[in-house]
């Protein structure tokens, strides 16, 4: 493939209002969620899970493109379809996840490495025999007093730079997801140098790595104050603080930017992203948009509870909370959607 046909799909995944639905968590994580809710956690629960996600009626209005984990996208829909295929035929661009998850660093206490370079040049060429048009790594910073510290943001930058450059060879679009978590006390100050830290770290590995900015995604986290901090701030300040942030750090050659949600409730990351829109999106040179996977599934998933009979009311949730982040990527998001 060549460098046009990723930059093209690149684009063609935040163009308009549509944005991604990250639907790779890995099999302990969805596991985990499902245990929560009493679902079983096999390989058929998940299969079934994906399937009704993918056959949303009217997903695709609002989705451009679906992050599919390992075993999905091996697996078959229930019409029979390998799921990326049933992704296409949906109206929506297949991806893959294609990091193994983060671990802890070596003497580096209380921080992760994200792994899975090893291989991942022939795993991404099997990936896009199967129908993926891009991929995902995530890389993980956490927020404390002493940290992050320079060697994992080092480390995990050049990680996000090398999985890039692969990807790019391998005809795929690069989604690189630098999530500084929310977990914590600390300001949203802190978290807006830190992620500004991390972003020009992460953009001088792209560039040392000879990766086209023109064909990749940025998935950062939004600019918040810890979870635990007693100062919340605004709707608007967070809008403020995080475009602010990214104007600093994020060049203008890519062309979009879908965040993640990271544990915000749903109405509220759709409150957030609308703002930045509402106040910003004519002087931004890159997209705003939405990569989520719980601001969108939870409710949905929390509806359906691996119960068939409530299938239909989950997929219309999903739906839902698609609709109201495809609203605030226009800045026409309101709590009125809500109630509708
Ligand atoms: O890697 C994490 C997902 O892509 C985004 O998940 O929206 O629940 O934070 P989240």
């Amino acid at each position: 493939m060549s460098t046009q046909a990723f930059t093209e799909t690149a684009r063609a995944l935040v163009a308009g209002s549509r944005g991604l639905l990250a639907m790779d968590e890995s099999n302990p994580t969805c596991n985990a969620r499902f245990a929560a809710l009493g679902i079983p956690q096999t390989e058929d629960a998940r299969r079934t899970y994906r399937d009704w996600i993918v056959s949303a009626p009217g997903l695709s209005e609002y989705i451009s493109g679906a992050i599919l984990y390992d075993e999905t996208i091996r697996q078959r829909t229930r019409a029979g379809a390998p799921f990326a295929r049933a992704v296409a035929d949906a109206g929506m661009i297949p991806g893959i996840k294609v990091d193994t998850g983060a671990k802890s660093m070596a003497g580096h206490p209380g921080e992760m490495i994200t792994e899975g370079l090893d291989g991942l040049r022939d795993r991404l060429a099997e990936y896009a025999r199967m129908g993926a048009r891009f991929a995902k790594w995530r890389a993980v910073i956490t927020v404390g007093a002493d940290i992050p510290s320079r060697g994992c943001i080092a480390a995990n930058m050049q990680a996000l730079a090398r999985y890039a450059a692969l990807c790019q060879e391998a005809g795929l679009v690069a989604v690189v997801e630098p999530e500084v978590l929310m977990d914590g006390a600390h300001t949203l100050e802190r978290c807006s140098g830190v992620t500004e830290d991390v972003l020009r770290a992460l953009f001088g590995q792209l560039y040392t790595q000879r990766v086209a900015l023109e064909g990749l995604l940025l998935k950062p986290s939004m600019v918040l104050p810890g979870s635990t901090c007693p100062r919340q701030e605004s709707v608007d300040e967070v809008a403020d603080a995080t475009v602010k942030c990214l104007l600093r750090a994020v060049p203008a050659a890519v062309p979009g930017i879908a965040f993640l949600s990271g544990g915000q409730a749903g109405e509220l990351a759709s409150a957030r992203l609308n703002a930045m829109n509402a106040r910003f999106k004519a002087r931004l040179p890159w997209a705003l948009a939405f990569s989520f996977a719980r601001a969108i599934q939870q409710p949905a998933l929390e509806i359906w509870k691996g119960e068939q009979a409530h299938v239909g009311a989950a997929q219309r949730a999903l739906c839902h909370r698609a609709r109201c982040n495809s609203a605030a990527r226009r800045g026409e998001y309101g709590s009125a959607m809500e109630g509708a």
